[in-house]
């Protein structure tokens, strides 16, 4: 790539590269890799594009291009990526965040709402104390944690995540964000939470690995091949993960509360059958915005 061409002949010729290789939205790829390296914010993308781009800038596209071609994730080569609006740092510790959990927290926050929580920004009411408690488990790069804190401003949210490396990278999201009612906590499910904490969670919001060791053939390589084992597959069905959440969960919940799992669509039968047998007073599925099975909600009551 020539360091003398504008960045709408630089943004060309990266289409064309991506678009040889194989990839198939080079167009808006190539777009957002030049947005990404030139250091300017979309909106100003119309004017930088008849700029001359510096050398440093040049380099650093071009080592984008081959990370991108040699198969890794687009959002990985980037390094961040949006979540309901927030700009989440995302690498290869934690999954990318997805469009489906964006909707798994509209679900959440719906749920919250009919249990009489306040949903608007931070700073919207002023409780000097959290008057609720949400729990985000196997919280990754802290997405659904941030975006519960982002509108529940009455709500104290705990993020658990087994992974110290996945952890590391929702603490900085917490840190770029703002985030001042996020508490991270290191440990598998539940058992990494305070037992103060125990009979008092109004909301347990998770979106668990759920992917089954055989189905992990049929996986794209840019997810098998990059986004983190244990942030995909649970075990020999997919269920293994779902299984401890929803049966660990109910000595955790308070009176009426609820708990709100991202699920393959094929484990809907299994995960309502399962959280009615431990006791909650009701449990459905709702479909993704594709219209396919994807969010448990399971409504405790006691
Ligand atoms: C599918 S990813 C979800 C990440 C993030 N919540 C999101 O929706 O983008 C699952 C997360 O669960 C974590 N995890 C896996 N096993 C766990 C366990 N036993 N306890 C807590 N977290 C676990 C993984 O490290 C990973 O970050």
């Amino acid at each position: 790539m020539s360091a003398a061409s504008t960045w709408r002949q630089l943004r060309a010729a990266v289409t064309e590269r991506l678009s040889l290789g194989g990839i198939d939205a080079a167009g808006a790829e190539a777009r957002w890799l030049c947005e990404e390296a030139s250091g300017y914010a979309s909106a100003e993308w119309p004017e930088v594009e008849q700029q001359r781009p510096s050398d440093r800038s040049v380099v650093l596209l071009d080592s984008m291009v081959t990370r991108r071609l040699a198969g890794e994730p687009l959002q990985y080569v980037i390094g961040s990526w949006s979540f309901r609006g927030l700009d989440l740092m995302v690498d290869r510790r934690v999954l990318i965040p997805r469009p489906e959990t964006e909707w798994v927290v509209e679900v959440a926050l719906q749920e919250a709402v009919r249990l009489g929580l306040r949903r608007g920004p931070n700073g919207a009411f002023d409780a000097s104390e959290p008057r609720h408690f949400a729990a985000d488990l196997g919280t990754g790069s802290g997405a659904i944690a941030l975006a519960l804190e982002a509108e529940l401003p009455e709500a104290e949210v705990w993020a658990t995540d087994v992974s110290e490396d996945a952890l590391a990278v929702a603490r900085a999201n917490l840190a770029g964000c703002v985030a001042r009612r996020v508490r991270t906590v290191q440990g598998s499910w539940f058992e990494a939470l305070p037992t103060s904490l125990r009979g008092r969670l109004d909301l347990v919001v998770t979106n668990p690995p759920y992917v089954s060791e055989p189905e992990v053939a049929a996986l794209p390589p840019v997810v098998a091949d990059h986004e983190p084992r244990g942030a995909l597959v649970s075990g020999p069905t997919g269920l293994e993960a779902l299984n401890e959440i929803i049966s660990t969960s109910v000595g955790w919940l308070t009176g009426e509360s609820v708990l709100v799992c991202e699920i393959a669509p094929r484990l809907a039968p299994d995960v309502i059958a399962l959280a009615r047998s431990v006791g909650f007073a009701e449990a459905l599925v709702r479909e993704d915005l594709a219209g396919r099975d994807r969010v448990l909600v399971a409504r405790w009551k006691s």
